[in-house]
């Protein structure tokens, strides 16, 4: 095996440097636990960006894509699959309003389906989509206009047109950029990449109400917030609120590359065969490992364990809030964590890395966690140790 050094090397020769990457290559994962080359073991708050929903390698994925693999690695959608299928029926039973799927491979995926879903929905006449400021919705480029962070679009322009931002969180100004050409909204419930905001109460009824009012489609993306990782299969349901279109990625399939849109199947008739495809969507490998993520989640409680994470989370940050003085605020919805800092974040994930427990910060000043829901509660208390530790000795 290679070392971290020799592996550094061949990205620097080989690799686009369109990443910053901390100098450290991992090897191996278990749970809540990575390994790199030289054997140092990390304990990982912040689990495949989001994406290891249940830790690293969880072991019923592993089986169900191990046992995949070996019968059917990929078939194009000209043929039906029954994996696809039951997954695709699974989501419906679970989103609250049924819903139909579309099959893709990731976040900034999903959302282009229910971009161009909002533009057919919207004929004639009506192309423009209401997302909220610092927002994230991904890197193409329909899901890049859609992010209401100018900092992305930098040097990127000209972007897709009708894209009108409005602050998260208010009603009115997002009522105010309604006009005759629209045809949707499109907000992540809970921001996630903007610094874990949390919706205002009645944001996200009201939004329904406006996107009623006006004959819009209102469009969740559950990328980072959804399947469970808020105590809830979907973060709007804490708020009782449906959607017409929903996304989804990261989580989804435990790791596995997969990404899905969900509509109400009278919007979601409007893609006709030809309108919308994508090659590996839907594989019987992404849809087994779904299937199993979705399985493990309930066969192992882990809506519950979400909640009871998010609680243990918060009662530390709240206590550690009163002693440390670059804690601003303490943003929980389950396990999903953001604590906003004074300072910049930066420092603090490097001093993190140094004692081994891997953080995330986001937006400049906030850090992120997003655990496995399989975390246990020494696990918590370990990596809260030491963050709060770091944060405590920490002296910009
Ligand atoms: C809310 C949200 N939407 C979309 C995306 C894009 O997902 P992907 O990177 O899989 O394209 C992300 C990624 O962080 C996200 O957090």
């Amino acid at each position: 095996m290679l070392s971290s050094a020799e592996t550094i090397e061949l990205f620097r020769r080989y690799v686009i440097g369109n990443y910053t990457r901390f100098p450290v290559c991992l090897v191996r994962g278990e749970g809540s636990y990575v390994w790199d080359a030289e054997g140092n073991r990390y304990l990982d708050l912040f689990p495949g960006w989001g994406c290891n929903l249940l830790g690293h390698c969880p072991p019923r994925v592993v089986r169900a894509v191990q046992e995949q693999v070996a019968q059917l690695i990929h078939v194009p959608n000209t043929w039906y699959m029954e994996a696809q299928g039951r997954l695709a029926q699974a989501l419906s039973e679970r989103t609250g309003w049924g819903g139909q799927c579309f099959f893709c491979n990731s976040g900034a995926e999903a959302n282009e389906a229910a971009i161009k879903l909002a533009r057919l929905h919207g004929q004639p006449g009506r192309y423009k989509i209401i997302s909220t400021v610092n927002s994230f919705h991904g890197r193409t480029y329909g899901a890049l206009s859609a992010t209401g962070q100018p900092k992305y679009h930098q040097g990127l322009g000209p972007l897709l047109a009708g894209f009108r931002y409005a602050p998260f969180g208010d009603l009115s100004a997002t009522a105010q950029l309604v006009d005759d050409e629209t045809c949707a909204i499109l907000v992540e419930p809970i921001q996630g990449e903007g610094g874990i905001n949390l919706p205002p109460a009645g944001y996200l009824e009201g939004l329904r109400a406006l996107a009623d009012q006006h004959r819009l489609l209102l469009i969740f993306d559950e990328v980072q917030c959804g399947m469970g990782r808020t105590g809830r299969w979907f973060a709007a349901q804490h708020w009782n609120v449906k959607p017409d279109v929903m996304t989804l990625a990261k989580a989804l399939a435990g790791g596995v590359a997969a990404g899905a849109m969900i509509a109400r199947p009278e919007i979601a008739a409007l893609l006709k065969p030809g309108l919308h495809a994508a090659t590996f969507g839907g594989n019987p490998l992404a849809c087994r490992a779904a299937l199993a993520t979705i399985e493990t989640i309930e066969a192992e409680g882990l809506l519950d364990r979400a909640t009871h994470l998010g609680q243990r989370f918060r009662a530390r940050f709240e206590a550690l809030r009163a002693r440390c003085p670059w804690i601003q605020d303490v943003r929980v919805q389950g396990a999903m964590i953001g604590l906003e800092l004074s300072v910049d974040g930066g420092p603090i994930v490097q001093l993190c890395l140094e004692r081994r427990l891997l953080v995330n910060c986001t937006h400049g000043h906030v850090i992120r966690l997003l655990p496995a829901l399989t975390l246990t509660d020494a696990q918590l208390e370990e990596g809260c140790d030491v963050l709060e530790d770091v944060l405590l000795t920490y002296r910009p």
